[in-house]
């Protein structure tokens, strides 16, 4: 029976998460509270720095201080890295990744006083990654895979776990890396490294993939479980695009090329995988793992016959992933992940002085679905913020932007909402028992980590959730799960005979989603929002002059 803070702080995304007797109880992300999206930058001198709000928020939130962690398990393992090297400056500082790391129970102790220093654990990075999925996952044995950028001195790890416990069955040591060719792709193409991937997925759809055949010679599985990236000239490929350059079609061959050849090498590092432990499913987990359509191709041209992803597949992901490895280690049960609704929550009596100090008119309306059905049905733009708040980057009903998925000019509306792209598509909500008659695929999906064909039929009263080659993004939801946000699909349908709607997460430009009351208020107040359902309350769009 142990107490276990998971954390991650070594790249970006720094997390916290709670594991209390085999149970998740709490997870969040740094950023969430500092507001600076992936809450640092990922460079050797940001290191240091822990993730020690939301850590702190961990512990307060279940009564604890530090005094009474058994462990605190941090995600990378300063024993597998590199040793520095004499000239700390050799490798643009790398070393002093590692020196930071070795010194981060000193950190953690000083971010959260009271905490005893020993009882930090390192959990190798990809290990944690592992664990946040087959130890997450429903079910028991389990093959796995992590797809990711770099931990230690590795880029992916395949395995299988049973009971409990990995059996590594391959690696793949840098520099070869899916996920460091993708975030290379991402910056080639004017997008941010590290952070703007799903950009480039998204850009993929309108592009073909004429580049393909270089990519297969110079990326390639080598019939052991791991592959080769051999280093490629981008600028032979395609021009550079400068940021906020017009993206041109060139830009765009080049990421579907890319992402056709990621999917391609998944499918046969999946093989390799399921040839040796003939398993069901496969579980996975990394940042590469957040690339659902890859998922998607994995999942319906791949050998397993299930393919489940950790919601927090990225590096926070692992702040879980190390606490549960560490709460299996010290004896616990472990029990799987059942929500990514993790984070925090406010009473209605917290959130109703929120609005009163905010001096806003609200209502409390009996039938709240039924409010903001009728909303959405007028065509309102409806900032959703109800219960916990999400572990990992996808809004999934609790932090959401919502609107009429009938009107096409709703995903301008929203992406100017948002002051994103307008190549960015936005995802359909729709009640888990309905999804097989409107979306292909995967299904249920409650993690929104799956692309999906949606039916002809359909392409047509939906279109503003339909991407350019005819897929979405769903998210199922379940009525015991999420009984309210059912009750709003509901009413829509009654009133417009649609049961779904656009989800997009709550959030503006450049900024992590929303998290507590006073980002809803701002976020509601700096765009044209024209409803927020904050908890039982509704606050009203006033318009004070004409629209321009
Ligand atoms: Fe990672």
């Amino acid at each position: 029976m142990a107490t276990v803070l998971g954390i991650n702080a070594v790249f970006h995304d720094p997390a916290a998460a709670l594991v209390v007797d085999g149970r998740i109880v709490a997870a969040a992300e740094e950023e969430r509270f500092t507001r600076r999206k992936h809450g640092k930058t990922p460079v050797p001198f940001s290191t240091w720095e822990v993730p020690e709000l939301a850590a702190g928020w961990c512990l307060s939130e279940h009564g604890l201080t530090p005094s009474d962690l058994d462990a605190v398990a941090y995600s990378y393992d300063p024993e597998l890295a590199p040793d520095p090297c004499p000239d700390i400056t050799a490798d643009g500082w790398e070393g002093l990744r590692t020196l930071f790391v070795r010194r981060a129970p000193l950190f953690l102790a000083s971010a959260l006083p009271g905490l005893d220093p020993s009882v930090v654990r390192f959990v190798p990075h990809h290990v944690a990654h592992a664990a946040s999925a087959y130890l997450a996952a429903p079910g028991d044995a389990t093959s796995v895979m992590v797809l990711d950028g770099r931990g230690e001195q590795a880029s992916y790890l395949a395995g299988r776990a049973e009971g409990g416990e990995l059996e590594i069955l391959a690696d793949q040591r840098l520099p070869h890396s899916l996920g460091l060719l993708y975030e290379e792709v991402t910056e080639h193409l004017g997008f941010r490294r590290s952070s703007d991937e799903y950009k480039v997925m998204a850009l993929a759809s309108y592009g073909s993939p004429r580049f393909l055949q270089r990519l297969r010679r110079a990326v390639r599985t080598d019939g052991e479980g791991g592959f080769v990236v051999d280093p490629i000239d981008l600028d032979e490929l395609v021009a550079p695009r400068r940021v906020g350059a017009p993206i041109d079609p060139h830009h765009a061959d080049l990421a579907a090329s890319v992402q056709r050849r990621l999917e391609e090498i998944l499918l046969e590092l999946a093989r390799w995988l399921h040839g040796r432990t003939g398993d069901r499913s496969v579980a996975l987990a990394g940042g590469v793992a957040l690339n659902c359509v890859a998922n998607q191709r994995l999942a319906t041209s791949g050998p397993f016959e299930t393919v489940w992803v950790q919601p927090a597949a990225g590096d926070a992901g692992t702040a879980l992933g190390a606490a549960l490895h560490t709460a299996h280690a010290l004896g616990d049960d472990v029990r799987p992940m059942t929500t990514a609704a993790l984070g925090r929550q406010w009473g209605d009596d917290e959130l109703e002085r929120w609005l009163q100090t905010a001096r806003l008119d609200y209502e409390r309306p009996s039938d709240l679905a039924g409010a903001v059905a009728d909303a959405l049905a007028d065509d309102g733009i409806v900032a959703w913020f109800q219960g916990r708040s999400e572990f990992g980057p996808r809004a999934l009903g609790h932090r959401s932007l919502l609107a009429d998925p009938r009107r096409p000019e709703n995903l301008e509306r929203l992406n100017d909402i948002k002051g994103r792209e307008q190549f960015r598509p936005v995802a359909p909500m729709v009640l888990a028992e309905r999804a097989s008659e409107i979306f292909d695929g995967v299904l249920p999906s409650p993690y929104m980590l799956f692309v999906h064909d949606v039916r002809h039929e359909w392409r047509y009263r939906i279109p503003s959730v339909v991407h350019v080659d005819g897929t979405a993004r769903v998210q199922t939801v379940d009525r015991a799960e999420e009984p309210l946000m059912a009750a709003v699909l509901e009413g829509f349908e009654q009133r417009t005979g649609v049961p779904v709607v656009v989800n997009t997460s709550l959030n503006t430009a450049g900024r992590p989603m929303v998290d507590d009351p006073r980002d809803a208020l701002e976020c509601f107040g700096s765009g044209p929002v024209d409803l927020l359902a904050l908890g039982p309350f509704l606050v009203r769009r006033a318009w004070t002059g004409a629209q321009p």
